[in-house]
């Protein structure tokens, strides 16, 4: 039997645009949804036609999504109100089942691109007065809301007169915007100074396709905020960090007006604020370059933020001394000496670990630092058990941005596979404080030469007052 495809407009939040259709594959593909594109999307543009084959799909779609904020069963799409007049008025009478005297109802009208006044809205609205609606109007959640919406393009502050679009719909769900708030970094009890930002760590999450029961590890976990994603979504959640301070929110406070930790800030204290306790299976202090879990250990995800060096530390424990041994009095009380961890070293530990610890199908998901001008797929880390699926940019500066990465297990390494050499990638933080003196010198020489002249010219002026004295 053939498909029977259906028209949904999804509307989506503009921020981490680039973020958008590695999310919304990787949710299809973990819901196994058939959706269609109706028209290629363009990548500014807040939205995207498509087609579902059913509305439980949509609504499957938008309950992991969290750039999207809303799905739209598209009636009408037109480029003027008279037009989408027309086209409803020709398909009244297929709307009169979604309405019925039981059944309330809203419009709600909204413009993209350019301010209407709440009077202009209302006035808007009034022009439905056609639909067969026959419920009583309820405000706060109505059984069944219309939107209209007006498309006035990107340019926010040269809008035309006109819009480019129109679009009205019954709406079927919204994305998962408000659990953004819900995790806002303002409320939460412990961060630390690279807390991870909410929508990122769930953009993650839905990048790593996780499920409920699922065990998931972050190997260098900071203030946890890729566990307090991964548990929102049902997964139960491990993390280890060389930070003991860190771990036990010993570090100085990151809030600027907070001058001392409360006594329970830590990992757990998030998970017990957003009721995740259940999902918390726990934390603990280790060196990524000592790893403890047996090797059978098999995790349905990694998900983590390595360090790049610059916020915080790239070390492990480790000494350049030859032949160092702590002797026996000392070992009670030894606290072992730390070394350089390169990022290049890190992130070939990190795929290793990951080739041997994911399950086959798992995702490792990364950010993984480059220097804008740099970048291109060949200085990204590899692994041969490791398929590259997903690779998103965020911009950091005007030279520098991380890129979010996804691979998938694809095979279980052999012996070699899990000793291979240390991967050639720039090291990121060697460049960065180069460049970073370099522009510092720069400045510096700048200011002499600046001071320089203005000596000079005192001295001119100087000389020509007392000359003519
Ligand atoms: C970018 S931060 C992670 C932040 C975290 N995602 C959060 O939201 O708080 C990187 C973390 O890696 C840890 N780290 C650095 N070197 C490490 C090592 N050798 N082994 C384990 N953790 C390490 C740091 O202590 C830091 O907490």
């Amino acid at each position: 039997m053939s498909k029977c495809w259906k028209k949904y407009l999804l509307w989506f939040a503009q921020e981490h645009i680039e973020f958008r259709i590695a999310e919304i594959e990787s949710l299809l593909s973990l819901f196994k949804i058939d959706m269609r594109y109706d028209e290629k999307p363009l990548n500014q543009e807040p939205f995207w036609l498509v087609e579902f084959t059913s509305e439980t799909d949509a609504q499957l779609l938008a309950s992991r999504s969290v750039s999207l904020r809303n799905c739209i069963e598209l009636w009408g799409r037109a480029n003027s109100l008279e037009h989408l007049h027309s086209t409803l008025k020709a398909k009244r009478d297929l709307f009169v089942p979604h309405f019925h005297s039981q059944k309330s109802f809203k419009i709600e009208v909204e413009t993209f691109g350019k301010h209407f006044s709440q009077n202009e809205k209302v006035s808007k609205l009034e022009t439905f007065d056609y639909l067969p609606l026959q419920g009583k109007v309820k405000l706060k959640n109505p059984d069944v809301c219309l939107q209209y919406i007006e498309y006035y393009g990107n340019k926010h502050l040269n809008p035309p007169e006109l819009p480019y679009e129109i679009f009205f719909g019954k709406l079927i769900a919204s994305g998962l915007r408000q659990l953004i708030q819900k995790l806002s970094l303002k409320t939460r009890k412990f961060i630390g100074n690279t807390t991870m930002d909410p929508q990122l760590s769930l953009l993650m999450a839905n990048q790593a396709q996780i499920q409920s029961g699922d065990i998931i590890l972050d190997p260098f976990v900071g203030s946890g905020s890729l566990l307090v994603a991964a548990a929102e979504f049902g997964a139960y959640v491990f993390g280890s960090d060389i930070d003991y301070l860190m771990l036990h929110g010993k570090t100085k406070p990151s809030r600027i007006k907070q001058k001392k930790r409360a006594e329970d800030e830590n990992v757990y204290a998030n998970m017990k604020q957003y009721h995740l306790e259940s999902q918390y299976l726990d934390v603990l202090i280790s060196d990524f370059t000592t790893i403890f879990w047996k090797p059978s250990m098999q995790f349905d995800a990694i998900i983590t933020d390595p360090p790049y060096g610059i916020r915080e530390a790239t070390e492990r424990v480790g000494t350049e001394k030859s032949n160092y041994v702590v002797s026996e009095e000392h070992l009670a009380t030894h606290v072992p000496a730390k070394i350089e961890y390169g990022i290049p070293i890190i992130y070939r530990d990190l795929l290793v670990f990951a080739s041997k610890h994911l399950k086959v199908s798992g995702k490792l998901v990364c950010w993984f630092p480059v220097f804008r001008e740099d970048y291109n797929e060949e200085c990204l880390p590899t692994h041969p058990c490791l398929k590259l699926i997903a690779n998103c940019e965020q911009p950091l500066s005007k030279v520098t941005s991380r890129r979010l990465l996804t691979f998938e297990k694809t095979r279980p390494p052999s012996i070699e596979e899990l000793n291979i050499e240390y991967s050639t990638i720039q090291d990121f933080r060697d460049k960065y404080f180069t460049i970073r003196e370099e522009s510092r010198k720069e400045k510096r020489l700048k200011n002499a030469s600046l001071k320089k002249e203005n000596w000079e010219k005192y001295m001119t002026n100087k000389n020509a007052v007392e000359v003519h004295k």
